[in-house]
């Protein structure tokens, strides 16, 4: 019997792909967070930070929680709230579907939605702000801050990475994700590095986002880019990056849809991608595993709605043998991305990140220099 649908959180499966990938080449494998209860890998994340609050006496019984999310982040706390007990305020923008908004409100969240844009032309900045400057004026909440708050990527450290090792640690050559927050590839990576360092560890972007440098430019596809490296991203880390169009991440998407039964959001049909291109490269005993952060399903009305993709001027099917040769043309955006890093110190002071979440950034920090052996988020 399980006492709490937060019990379910985390052992996602590892799916093969037969139809798209072939014998002779590298062994992908899609780690499918959909099946976690909230439907996307911000499930770990989002009881992480929540359960580390309460033991810390951060979040009370009855409290509010304040965050900035595109959707997947707050749906995870939205449902977390609900089982917990805790009012939840969802920050979101313009780029966050219908789906999303429905989910948040079914779980009882309170959405904002901030239409105003930064200057790196998405709405990160001006939605982390206002949450913070919320988070002033309601008694007894807390906010997590997923961008800023290190326990994001100690989360992926302490639950996904070791699952992903106990599944596969054989063969394991590559790892793939999408990076924003920076919790799944920094958390993933500095495991990775610590006790598998053969890995190499590939960080996927959206063109038009600067996590890895470049230009800033608006996209479309969600829950991935930002316009700074992430705190959570040790850059150190990450062997290579790649940045993916709109237009090639939504057509990879529907593809897998199609060829594989297997339904994954825009920011999964990058990752999966760039896996189809490494397997191409690699012999059939070589293993990547490719996070396939979210589910289909709640981009009915975009991914796959045909008139919405018209409207963006994307095309709507290509047939695998296309989608494998637009993968094998991709050129990575960069073989030393330390060289690439875009921290901005300065945003801590001007966005007013919690004190909080400093403090527990400088315990997670000191920690790392107490242990030698390998990490910072080592029990
Ligand atoms: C669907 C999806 N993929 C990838 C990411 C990126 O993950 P992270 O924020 O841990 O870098 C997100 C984050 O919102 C997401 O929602």
């Amino acid at each position: 019997m399980i006492s709490s649908i937060l019990e379910t959180i985390g052992n996602t499966p590892l799916l093969t792909i037969p139809n798209s990938n072939k014998a002779d080449e590298g062994q992908v494998l899609f780690k499918y967070e959909r099946y976690n209860p909230g439907g996307s890998i911000k499930d770990r994340a989002a009881l992480h930070l929540i359960e580390e609050a309460e033991k810390r006496g951060l979040l009370e019984p009855g409290g509010t929680i304040i965050e900035s999310s595109s959707g997947n982040f707050g749906i995870s706390l939205a449902m977390i709230g609900a089982a917990k007990g805790y009012h939840v305020i969802v920050l979101v923008d313009p780029k966050t579907t219908s789906a999303n908004l429905a989910l948040l409100k079914c779980f009882g969240a309170e959405v904002i939605v901030v239409t105003e844009q930064d200057d790196c032309g998405s709405y990160h900045k001006t939605r982390i702000s206002l949450a913070n400057q919320l988070a002033k004026e309601i008694k007894n909440s807390y906010r997590p801050d997923q961008c800023f708050n290190l326990q994001n990527s100690e989360a992926h450290y302490k639950s996904t990475a070791r699952e992903i090792m106990e599944q596969c640690s054989s063969n394991l050559s590559t790892f793939i994700t999408a990076v924003s927050t920076g919790g799944q590839l920094g958390g993933i990576s500095k495991y990775l590095k610590t006790f598998a360092p053969g890995v190499q560890v590939i960080g996927v972007d959206a063109v038009g986002s600067v996590i890895f440098g470049g230009e800033s430019d608006s996209y479309r596809i969600p829950g991935i880019g930002l316009g700074w490296t992430p705190v959570n991203l040790n850059i150190e880390n990450i062997d290579r990056t790649y940045k993916i169009t709109d237009e090639q991440a939504f057509l990879t998407a529907r593809a897998f849809a199609r060829h594989e039964g297997i339904l994954m959001g825009p920011s999964s049909g990058a990752c999966a991608l760039v896996a189809l291109k490494v397997a191409q490269q690699l012999g059939p005993e070589e293993r990547i595993v490719c996070m396939i952060s979210d589910g289909g399903d709640r981009y009915i009305q975009t991914l796959f709605n045909d008139e919405w993709l018209e409207q963006q001027g994307f095309r709507k099917t290509v047939d695998i043998e296309t989608i494998r040769e637009m993968a094998l043309q991709l050129k990575p955006w960069s073989i030393s991305p330390s060289s690439c890093a875009n921290y901005r110190a300065d945003l801590t002071a001007t966005l007013e990140v919690p004190h909080s979440t400093l403090q527990m950034n400088l315990e997670l920090r000191t920690q790392s220099y107490t242990n030698k052996k390998s990490s910072i988020y080592m029990d």
